[in-house]
């Protein structure tokens, strides 16, 4: 709920269990006040004395603009006496910048705001906007607060309009700025970091005075650096203390800072990255920026996580597939590579179909002349002389199965060995005359040019158009270098970077739109674009090229801090396994893979007669715990990096039922480690746990624990908690 209290100009918004309070103090600035544990907006009139007052700037005295570093702000401002990070930085014409911001109007719309071209929340219950008005040059800031009562999550964004005649260039526009002046709290700072491969790893280190700063200019949000910032107040653990979220809707080039100050306060912010970042803002234009989702917890990290599940689900994955049972796929990638033909692929979706298994995904390398990953990106056209009578003879393969069909595609790449990059080599991203930075062999698309967008519209098009798809896995595999367009003035290369990301969301919103039946799935060298953007097109991302059982338990934990589990696609791979070379059982890695959109990742045919009636059971557990994947709560409960054990459940809303999945990484004599305490159950129900042949209490469950019964190496329990 959104009020405004007309007498202290006060902005009251309360979501399910947070207040944030803001108010025009008496320099006309809107001037922070509160974020935090839910308070009644009958506190507004002390909150702004206290709490306002003690930081507010004196109208009266000549030298005020300085005392605007103490302040908390809702936009920090630039040279004019507030040192720390600006939130949006204006040049204007005559090349001046700075910028003082005070408050003009404001309004309160029923609903979300629709964002243009980007992917937004798909609802809230209200919108509070408030403008604010550049003293110094012709622009106005829309500070934008979505608020919806039943959640945690408050979504922010902001809008830079040029109201004068002349251009300026906004040199810095991040979406939001949030301040916590309450100096009681020490904060950790948690981000989730990692490299190809070991994506999303939670690291967690003390905030100190300076400016920490995550950030990636890869051209997308990075295997490296989630976009992402949780402050976690000391102390607080995965079910209890406090902390706060900040998450970005944003798949390309980010930066979010935290920045602890001389007086105790802590400015979050973040957005486009700002570091090679200018936008031309002509007479009458509007700048958005990225979507961007708070959030406050008071039930430690696992709150967060489960407010953002919630929020993901109801706000952000599309409504048409976010509680429809996710495919159980099997892909062909670890199970052929590029070497395959009709049989090979004939064998797996014969047995795929004896299995169980519902949709057999094409993975690269059935178009053009793509035999390597050096050649054939931009030419959408299938390969006859490895698939003879093309896609049509797989897909009736699969159809007589009974199976589904899905296909790979990386739609933003070319090579430089392609039809297409000989027809227009100039829709590669490079300068002229510079030798060209490759990885894995190939170049990216310039996306900031319509042309080469619609071209590929049309290529994907026109094979989902002629063929029977269900699925499909969209690829990006390397990393953003030139930033460079030759279609953009040189005052204007600064926007390359996020036009590009425009580029992309463009082609995935007319591709889902125009092929609503089929599944998109999202994939970048495995979690390389897993964000809270690409969300939005795609349900599902394909969430680590690491497919080896026991690293899929830290990425998926990781993975969890921001997003649901339905949202990774984990499959069951084969032993040793390519990236590891770590042998693991066939269960581990089925029970790890059934937290998730699960799959297989290997070659059917050459399980053994006794891991196949495995495959049989996993997909007939995973049917049973479908609901649960989709929309139950997830309670962490032994962490991989720090315990010889992994350890999830989920729980259903209803608290009626649970899953679970333990793996023990070792197996050590007399292991004291083995009192295992269950969460999120309700303490006056009675279950029934029939795997362990118990029934028990929640409260017991919780309050004394279960002993894991014994494990060899590398074992796994799957549990199924029932009511009774
Ligand atoms: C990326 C993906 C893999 C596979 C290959 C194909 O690495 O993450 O799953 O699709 O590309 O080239």
């Amino acid at each position: 709920m959104i009020e405004f209290d007309r007498e202290k100009t006060c902005f009251f918004l309360n979501g399910k269990n947070y207040s944030y309070v803001m108010a025009v103090n008496g320099v006309g600035m809107l001037q922070h006040i509160y974020y935090g544990k839910k308070l009644s907006s009958s506190d507004a009139a002390f909150l702004v004395k206290t709490h306002g007052e003690a930081y507010a700037p004196h109208a009266d005295d000549p030298n005020y603009d300085m005392q605007t570093d103490m302040m908390p702000s809702e936009c920090g401002s630039f040279a004019r006496g507030d040192f720390r990070e600006p939130t949006v930085v204006i040049e204007r014409a005559d090349g001046a910048r700075m910028s003082r911001f005070r408050y003009l109007s404001h309004q309160i719309e029923k609903g979300a705001l629709p964002l243009q071209g980007m992917p937004c929340a798909r609802q809230a219950d209200e919108t509070l906007i408030v403008t604010l008005k550049d003293d110094f040059s012709d622009t106005e800031i829309d500070l934008k607060y979505c608020v919806s009562d039943a959640s945690d999550v408050l979504v922010r964004s902001l809008a830079v309009r040029n109201v004068g005649s002349e251009p300026v260039q906004v040199k810095k526009a991040f979406s939001f700025c949030a301040e916590l002046p309450d100096t009681r709290r020490v904060f950790s700072a948690l981000r989730l970091t990692g490299a190809w491969g070991r994506e999303r790893a939670p690291v967690v280190s003390p905030l100190s005075e300076g400016v920490l700063r995550l950030r990636s200019s890869r051209g997308y949000s990075s295997h490296h650096m989630n976009p992402f910032l949780a402050l976690i107040e000391e102390n607080a653990g995965e079910e209890r203390g406090e902390c706060y979220g900040f998450a970005l809707l944003y798949s390309g080039s980010f930066a979010l800072t935290a920045e602890l100050t001389h007086n105790g306060i802590t400015r979050v912010q973040g957005g486009i990255g700002d570091e090679f970042f200018s936008w031309k803002l002509c007479a009458g234009e509007t700048l958005e920026t990225p979507q961007a989702a708070l959030c406050y917890s008071a039930q430690g990290l696992g709150g967060m996580s489960r407010a953002y599940h919630d929020f993901f689900r109801t706000a952000v994955v599309d409504p048409k597939y976010v509680y429809a049972r996710r495919p159980i796929v099997v892909n062909n990638w670890e199970a052929t590579y590029f070497d395959f033909d009709n049989e090979k692929l004939f064998a797996i979706i014969d047995e795929a179909a004896k299995l169980g298994v519902d949709t057999f995904v094409l993975d690269d390398g059935w178009f053009g002349k793509r035999d390597s990953d050096t050649s054939g990106l931009g030419d959408w056209t299938v390969n006859e002389n490895k698939l003879k009578g093309g896609l049509r003879a797989v897909i009736d393969r699969c159809k007589q199965r009974g199976l589904k069909f899905g296909l790979w595609f990386e739609p933003e790449m070319v090579s430089e060995d392609s039809d297409l990059f000989r027809t227009h080599p100039d829709w590669a991203i490079a300068k002229a005359g510079v030798e060209p930075c490759r990885g894995r062999t190939q170049l990216i698309l310039d996306f900031t040019r319509k042309e080469v967008v619609d071209y590929i519209f049309e290529a994907v098009s026109k094979i989902l158009r002629e063929n029977d798809i269900s699925y499909v896995k969209w690829d990006k595999n390397r990393e953003m270098t030139e930033n460079f367009t030759k279609d953009l003035p040189p005052d204007r290369q600064g926007e390359f970077c996020h036009r590009y990301v425009l580029g992309f969301y463009d082609l995935a919103k007319r591709l889902t739109e125009a092929f609503p039946d089929v599944f998109f799935e999202g994939c970048a060298s495995g979690g390389g674009r897993f964000d809270g953007g690409a969300l939005y097109y795609f349900p599902q991302s394909w969430t680590s090229d690491d497919t080896d059982a026991l690293e899929r338990t830290k990425i998926q934990w990781g993975t969890s801090i921001l997003y649901p589990v339905s949202s990774m696609s984990c499959h069951v791979s084969a032993c040793p396994n390519h990236q590891t070379g770590r042998t693991t059982p066939f269960a581990t890695r089925g029970a790890v893979a059934s937290l998730g959109a699960t799959g297989y990742e290997l070659d059917l045919t050459k399980l053994s007669e006794e891991e196949k009636q495995q495959v049989i059971k996993q997909v007939e557990n995973y049917k049973r715990i479908d609901e649960l994947i989709l929309k139950g709560d997830l309670y962490r409960l032994s962490d991989p990096f720090n315990s010889n054990y992994f350890c999830e459940m989920l729980v259903s809303k209803d608290k009626s039922h649970a899953y679970f999945v333990g793996v023990q990484f070792h197996a050590y004599p007399c292991d004291h480690e083995r009192v295992l305490f269950l969460h999120g159950l309700d303490a006056e129900k009675t279950y029934r746990i029939k795997e362990l042949g118990v029934t028990a209490s929640g409260a017991a469950l919780m309050d004394a624990g279960l002993c894991l019964p014994h494990l060899q190496d590398c074992g796994a329990w799957t549990w199924h908690i029932e009511e009774v």
